[in-house]
């Protein structure tokens, strides 16, 4: 297998690199649905083994096809050494089936939601969500894509031969050290991966092609075309599908966003096109766009040094060849009819502020971060919002930052009213759960419904889906009340210590009020602590490396639990 690629670099023509075909994900469906989060290890260059992790492979995992209205029960197996959780991004699901970083599925440990699907037909994704620990293990390969299917799709004349003319793309940035390595929190992000591919190509028929793009990067966004700028057509943002396609030839897709777009291919077998990312022309302020030293950007530690920024770049490439037997030969000329939220119906307005945290200005702290929403970091032991369910609201988001920040939020998919006072673009027009919202008191509006899942015990979260803000806290959440809050079920949740081996930091997690105290290995004990709160972090940094013992006294409850400081 190497020596093949070897002989392919020697006999090509100059200028035309090798290339990998790229990764399909397998496929899972049913009611039972098991997903194994393990490490792996993938020779993303040759005769280097990178450490990964992934869901039933070793990056990324499975595709989870679902269709609305059927029941699904998952088990999300953790087989790594620490803790996780498990999001599935997009799905509208109770708050304790929804995966955010109160439900921790501990090392060794199977968690095993039932819900009903009840999406509209889009591309959803999964990922952990533990807090403070999701870039390190999405950047290591724990993410994959759902494919959601209902009746209103299906009677539409759309490619949907999965693998055949119907694909998934998952689009990341990484950073590799010498030793070809994962690096989490640096800008070096300078290798793309589609489906966890290098170099990727796709064969694709010559007919109508749908692809399912999902920037699965922690910061990178990408504005998306094709070789002379060839027309493409959107059909679904990240919730559903659009009105009618929009035709385009540019794509801006942020981090935690997706679109299915098509493409009509029938006349041009043979060809072969490039997906590149025009990031030459992404406006100011958007991680990958342009960083004249003056400008904030460039105060990014290591974005300047990054061959992505402000430069055009492969992301992948298409060679299209024969057709599929009965293939698709026409977009469509319209697809479902949207009915957003009337404005009428609304019964509260909400404010989100992004800053810097501290309120600090200047240039680093503009676009370094860390930022807060409203003047706070997340504290997981805050509600920051209280909202009744059924409400319809309007929330608006300002960005007092230098940079463009992807907010997502849970629960529900939105329809943007308006970006900076103006409509959104018609591609914008349909279901979202992320957006991006432009720098420098940018404004977005939004409007969404609560529909459904009242429940005081777990919250959903809203957040940045710059997978390196989110951990460092720009982060809140809020609980759906209503009638069913008061029978919210109270089963004790189970305590754990995360990540174990710990190194700086430790957080316990499960928390009821109670007494924590914490030995050595040699019973010595060095600090007792009262806790009110569900999480508690220790420092442990000043600590020798060993063997520790926390002691949580609760109600009628007394657990020594042992963690490994390294
Ligand atoms: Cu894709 Cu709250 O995460
Ligand atoms: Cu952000």
């Amino acid at each position: 297998m190497k020596k093949a690629v070897q002989f392919l670099i020697w006999v090509l023509p100059i200028g035309i690199i090798a290339q990998n075909a790229l990764f399909i994900p397998d496929t899972l469906s049913g009611n039972s649905i098991e997903l194994r989060l393990q490490s792996g290890q993938v020779e993303f260059y040759p005769e280097y083994l990178t450490k990964t992790m992934g869901y039933n492979q070793d990056y990324l995992g499975p595709t989870l096809m679902l269709n609305k209205g059927q029941s699904v029960n998952m088990h999300v197996i953790n087989d790594l050494s620490t803790s996780t959780t498990l999001h599935w991004h997009g799905m509208h699901v109770s708050a304790k089936n929804d995966g955010g970083p109160h439900t921790v599925i501990p090392a060794g440990n199977t968690w095993s939601p039932s819900f009903t699907v009840m999406d509209q037909a889009a591309t959803y994704w999964y990922h952990p969500h533990l807090h403070q620990h999701t870039e390190e293990q999405v950047t290591l390969g724990a993410a994959g894509v759902i494919i959601v299917r209902d009746p209103e799709e299906r009677k539409l004349i759309l490619p949907r031969t999965y693998g055949k003319d119907d694909f998934p793309i998952v689009i990341q940035s990484r950073a590799f050290s010498a030793d070809k390595q994962m690096m989490i929190q640096t800008a070096g992000d300078d290798v793309i991966l589609c489906n966890g591919t290098r170099d990727a190509y796709l064969q694709v028929p010559a007919q109508v092609v749908r692809l399912r793009l999902l920037n699965g990067s922690t910061e990178r966004v990408y504005n998306l075309g094709f070789s002379d700028d060839m027309p493409f057509y959107q059909i679904a943002t990240d919730g559903g599908l659009l009105n009618a396609p929009v035709s385009l030839n540019r794509l801006i897709l942020a981090p935690g966003e997706r679109a299915e777009i098509l493409f009509d291919l029938h006349n041009v077998e043979g060809k072969t096109i490039q997906m590149t990312s025009y990031s030459s022309e992404l406006s100011w302020g958007m991680y990958g766009s342009s960083h004249p030293s003056m400008m904030p950007m460039g105060s990014i530690p290591g974005y300047g040094q990054n061959g992505l920024n402000d430069r055009d770049f492969k992301v992948m490439q298409l060679t299209v060849v024969a057709p599929t037997e009965n293939p698709i030969l026409a977009v469509p000329e319209s697809l479902i009819t949207n009915k957003p939220y009337p404005i009428s119906e609304t019964s509260a307005y909400r404010n989100l502020i992004f800053t810097p945290e501290h309120d600090e200005m200047g240039p680093g702290a503009m676009t370094n971060g860390p930022f807060e929403i409203n003047d706070a970091e997340f504290d997981p032991n805050i509600i920051n919002f209280r909202i009744p369910l059924n409400n319809t609201e309007v929330w608006e988001l300002t960005n007092r930052t230098a940079i463009a920040h992807p907010f997502q939020i849970h629960d529900v998919q939105f329809y943007i009213l308006d970006i900076n006072g103006n409509p959104p673009p018609p591609n914008e027009q349909g279901r979202k759960d992320v957006v991006l919202v432009p720098p420098m008191s940018g404004t977005v509006r939004f409007i969404t419904r609560f529909a459904d899942f009242a429940n005081q015990e777990t919250p959903f979260m809203y957040h940045c889906h710059m997978l390196t803000h989110e951990d460092a806290g720009m982060m809140g959440q809020f609980i759906v009340e209503g009638q069913t809050s008061g029978i919210a079920t109270t089963t004790k949740p189970e305590i754990t210590l995360y990540p174990n081996p710990a190194y700086d930091q430790i957080t316990v997690s499960g928390l009821t009020p109670g007494i924590i105290s914490v030995y050595n290995a040699n019973g010595q004990l060095l600090e007792t602590r009262k806790s009110e709160k569900y999480f508690e972090k220790f420092q442990l940094s000043g600590l020798p490396a060993g063997m520790y013992f926390f002691k949580i006294q609760e109600k009628d409850d007394i657990q020594l639990l042992k963690v490994i400081k390294n």
